[in-house]
């Protein structure tokens, strides 16, 4: 039997109520912020992310589904949106019909990780992006999104991590300042750590080592290291989290696994979840859209795994879903009358009712066993004497009520069944 790739999941009808339950929440708050849909193609040409994401992160060096087409172009599954998004701004100047662009997504994202709980290869994100202001409003503006909708779905126990990278000139200072520390202690760090002195400095606060921390320890911190519009920003953003009544923690060593960020960096960690306990991450990019093409626009974004948040709500049971439930089940008494319940069946769907029957010349018992089953609301039975009076009999499955209704009246069957 072939069976589905390893770190790829099915998304079985089980599942999808509380899926559906999920992207209601994700689209009703996105409205309230006025974000507007964007979908963009599952692959894209490799440098876009390799220029966007950089080439010296993980998800670039190692993750990317990369394949050639026909033609030879390199081109590679996305693993993350926000490249996409920017692509797609610049290409079709969306820039130019308002002066801040708010964008929101929900979609697929592949990252050839080891797999484990909460960590997949092919994955699913909600997101949004605000392009056009530097103003640190809309860096609040996204984590008011997330923890909203997180919040939403029930889930409790939750930390907001905060940190500011400041810009590329102070940021590249503060390298130097770190590059310094280190550098007499570089064969103390793991071989991750030595690897990243030379490449991604700052990513070695990401390192799970407990050495690596301990040397970290007093290490000098870019919080005390930032350029004046940043410091300010930042207290930007603390003052309006504290009047959000929303807690936060600061985290100096909240670096980010992408290299386009700029400022603001914030993640939304979830304590029910193992390990991978980061639900959403984002923060501020301010020169992605010029590094990718575009007119100088400062940027703002955040992105949330959906698998890692429904893994969080189930393990805090934060929300249950109703089952779906059928508004009617026909039960055929006649074998004849196959063709009747499948144009009655037809009529009733017209008219917004979700209804099924049997399509293997079960009993009638059978039928009703499978109409109880389905969780069916009512259940209309078709043959006998009534068909041949033109009548039908309606069972309230609930209160075990039932009626004779004539066949052609469907506008009273019909009101019955919504208004009971
Ligand atoms: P990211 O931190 O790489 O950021 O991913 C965002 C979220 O996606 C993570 O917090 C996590 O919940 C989920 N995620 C990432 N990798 C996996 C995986 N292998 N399996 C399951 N879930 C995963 C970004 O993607 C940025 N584009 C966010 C952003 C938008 N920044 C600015 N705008």
């Amino acid at each position: 039997m072939i069976k589905a790739i390893k770190g790829t999941k099915d998304l079985l009808p089980v599942d999808s109520p509380r899926w559906k339950h999920l992207e209601s929440i994700v689209e009703k708050v996105f409205k309230t912020f006025n974000y507007k849909e964007i979908r963009t193609p599952v692959f894209e040409e490799t440098s876009l992310f390799a220029r966007g994401i950089g080439e010296d992160t993980d998800i670039v060096g190692k993750e990317m589904y990369t394949f050639f087409d026909m033609g030879n172009t390199s081109l590679t599954l996305k693993p993350e949106m926000t490249a996409s998004v920017v692509r797609a701004y610049n290409e079709h100047s969306l820039g130019s019909l308002q002066p801040v662009t708010k964008l929101y997504y929900i979609a697929s994202m592949f990252r050839q990780e080891r797999p484990q709980a909460g960590r997949l290869r092919q994955f699913n994100q909600f997101g949004a992006e605000a392009i056009g202001s530097s103003s640190p409003l809309l860096d609040v503006e996204m984590i008011q999104m997330s923890y909203n909708i997180v919040t939403d779905l029930g889930l409790k126990d939750l930390t907001i991590k905060i940190n500011s990278l400041g810009v590329p000139k102070s940021r590249e200072n503060y390298k130097n300042l770190l590059r310094e520390y280190l550098n007499d202690k570089q064969h103390d760090l793991s071989e991750d750590s030595r690897k990243r002195f030379d490449t991604n400095i700052l990513r070695i606060f990401d390192s799970k080592s407990t050495g690596d921390q301990k040397i970290l320890k007093d290490a000098p911190k870019l919080m005390d290291h930032l350029d004046d519009e940043s410091r300010a920003d930042f207290e930007i953003v603390k003052e309006q989290l504290e009047k959000s009544h929303i807690s936060y923690e600061v985290d100096p060593a909240l670096v980010r696994g992408l290299d386009y960020y700029t400022k603001l960096t914030f993640e939304i960690i979830s304590s029910s979840v193992g390990a991978q306990n980061a639900l959403c991450g984002g923060g501020r990019y301010d020169l992605l859209i010029e590094t990718l093409g575009g007119k100088p626009t400062p940027a703002t974004g955040f992105a949330a795994g959906i698998e890692r948040i429904l893994l969080a709500c189930e393990n805090e049971k934060s929300f249950t879903v109703p089952d779906e439930s059928l508004d009617i089940y026909i039960v055929r008494l006649d074998k004849t009358l196959e063709s009747v319940v499948m144009q009655f069946a037809d009529k009733l769907r017209k008219q917004n009712l979700s209804v099924d029957f049997d399509y293997l010349q079960r009993s009638v018992k059978a039928q009703m066993r499978e109409a109880n089953k389905m969780n069916a609301k009512f259940t209309l039975f078709v043959g006998g004497d009534e068909y041949e009076q033109e009548m039908t009999r309606l069972k309230n499955m609930e209160s075990g009520k039932e009626e004779k209704i004539s066949l052609n009246e469907l506008d009273k069957l019909v009101s019955k069944i919504k208004n009971e």
